[in-house]
């Protein structure tokens, strides 16, 4: 279905809408292979994704949004891929900041910001300074992240401010995460059909959904995001407790 049908499209209202939403976003390189394309035509088509993603996830009235952009992993992948990924983000905030802004999307940063290029990093920050105050939904992009690096900062920090044992409790740490002060996420959507949280969020999907679907990123499109959240609604969430 093109996008213009699927904009008119009238869905079916749903009871519970998951306030954040976590998208591990693969297949970029499948799909490319598919169509006899270099792998980085694929990260283009995924980029080119986010826009039907993201007007969807407003119009579904999520609250926040977290996209795995690139793991701590992933510079291990070959040089040529690294630095084209390194150039499609970076023009993604030249190309499209000015508009986020004003569709009022929040951005945020979670990773580890060092082994950022330094005029990346700060296009990077000047971004998230920018859409600070903004409202309607706040983007978070994984950037040079892993839940396991993740916890490693937050305990060194933890540490470095000398806070006595007998204060670290869940919600301290919690904290101490680059996610800090944003909800846990209600629904991780991995795409390409991998059934794997490969190093993301692994604190703060204690008790998320998971939900995977076999489509590849660059064709995951509005139909797809509601079929999740119909998923979602089908589940019955019990954090540990028995059937309500
Ligand atoms: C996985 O596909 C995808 C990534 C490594 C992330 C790249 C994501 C994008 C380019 C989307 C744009 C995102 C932002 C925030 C600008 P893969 O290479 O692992 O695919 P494969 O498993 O099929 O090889």
């Amino acid at each position: 279905m093109s996008s213009q049908s699927q904009n008119d499209k009238q869905y079916s209202p749903l009871e519970q809408i998951p306030c954040h939403i976590a998208i591990i976003m693969d297949g970029n390189g499948r799909w490319a292979r598919a169509r006899g394309l270099p792998r980085l035509a694929g990260h283009r088509a995924g980029t080119e994704n986010l826009r039907r993603v993201l007007r969807a996830a407003v119009e579904f009235d999520i609250q926040v949004l977290t996209l795995y952009a690139f793991s701590t992993e992933n510079w291990g992948r070959p040089k040529s891929e690294v630095q084209g990924l390194l150039t499609i983000f970076e023009q993604v905030i030249d190309r499209e900041l000015s508009e986020l802004h004003e569709e009022g999307i929040q951005l945020r940063h979670i990773g580890r910001m060092r082994r950022l290029p330094p005029k990346f990093r700060q296009k990077v920050k000047d971004a998230i300074e920018l859409t600070k105050n903004n409202q309607r939904l706040t983007l978070n992009v994984a950037f040079d992240y892993g839940g396991r690096a993740e916890l490693v900062d937050a305990i060194r920090h933890i540490i470095i401010d000398g806070v006595p044992a007998e204060q670290i409790d869940e919600s301290l740490i919690s904290g101490y995460l680059y996610t800090a002060g944003c909800p846990d996420p209600d629904l991780i959507i991995r795409t390409s059909g991998e059934m794997r949280l490969s190093n993301f969020l692994i604190w703060q999907s204690a008790y998320t959904e998971i939900y995977t679907t076999p489509a590849l990123w660059p064709d995951f499109d509005k139909e797809e995001l509601y079929k999740a959240l119909k998923v979602y609604n089908e589940r019955e969430r019990r954090f540990g407790l028995t059937p309500g």
